[in-house]
């Protein structure tokens, strides 16, 4: 088991987020968690990987408690997410942005430039590789966000619905990109509406519902869970599990 939820909460005011959220990933394996809009999933990430604090609760990463380390000492080792609004330096290439990534592992900048020119190669940005990030069309600058992870090397990456706004014809390169990771081992945590693609890709499912966890389990069973179903009654369209 690479990462252990523990009995998690996290309350905004008066608003209850995650409640008492426990679940484990082994290593190697695929996760996915899915959940209607403001059922709590970015949050969950958020204090996965560091950016908030639990109310209650531990994190457990690689046999460590990490609930106290701040987010760039998990990222270090190894824990590392994508954000649902991507976040590049606009200013800079992409390039750049990943050589920026790559940095904070190498020792200098020019393991740090090699190590980014493989990971813009791998996620299919090498025709962008000297733009400017933030004049990226919407599937780049996805890519991007995920290059940026990945050159970090991630032992747990968590992708905070990295298929969002792409064409089905632009799903396609990015879930077999995914797949390849899961081949080498990569451990995955992703956050998706995207409902075929859960089914695809994911070992187990779980299904986050008013900051709870509704049901968990293998992505057959999941999706014909009624309570599940009823969950997503009355959701848009869209994010309806189909
Ligand atoms: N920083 C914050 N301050 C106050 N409330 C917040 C904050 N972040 C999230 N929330 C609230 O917590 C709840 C869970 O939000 P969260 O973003 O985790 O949901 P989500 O499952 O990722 O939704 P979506 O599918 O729309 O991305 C929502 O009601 C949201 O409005
Ligand atoms: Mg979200």
């Amino acid at each position: 088991m690479i990462l252990r939820i523990e009995t998690v909460s996290k309350a905004f005011g008066g608003l209850r987020a995650l409640e008492e959220v426990t679940f484990e990933v082994e290593s190697g394996t695929v996760h996915a968690v899915i959940g209607p809009n403001g059922a709590g999933k970015t949050t969950l990430f958020s204090v996965i990987s560091g950016e908030q604090r639990p109310g209650s609760g531990r994190i457990v990463f690689d046999g460590r408690d990490v609930t106290a380390h701040p987010a760039h000492l998990r990222a270090r080792a190894g824990l590392v997410r994508t954000f649902q609004l991507t976040r590049p330096f606009a200013a800079l290439t992409v390039m750049d942005n990943v050589a920026v990534a790559a940095g904070a592992l190498r020792r200098t900048r020019r393991e740090a430039v090699s190590a980014a020119a493989e990971t813009v190669e791998r996620t299919g940005l090498g025709d962008y590789a000297s733009r400017l990030a933030g004049e990226l069309p919407a599937a780049a600058r996805k890519r991007l966000e995920l290059a940026r992870a990945l050159a970090l090397r991630p032992k747990v990456l968590l992708l905070d619905e990295v298929l969002a706004g792409l064409t089905p014809a632009e799903r396609e390169p990015m879930i077999g990109l995914l797949e390849e990771l899961r081949a080498e081992g990569m451990t995955l945590v992703f956050v998706e509406h995207v409902m075929p693609a859960v089914m695809r890709l994911a070992d187990r499912v779980v299904v986050l519902e008013r900051g709870r966890v509704l049901a968990e389990g293998e992505p057959a069973r999941i999706a014909t869970d009624p309570r599940v179903v009823a969950a997503y009654l009355g959701e848009e369209s869209g994010d309806a599990p189909a």
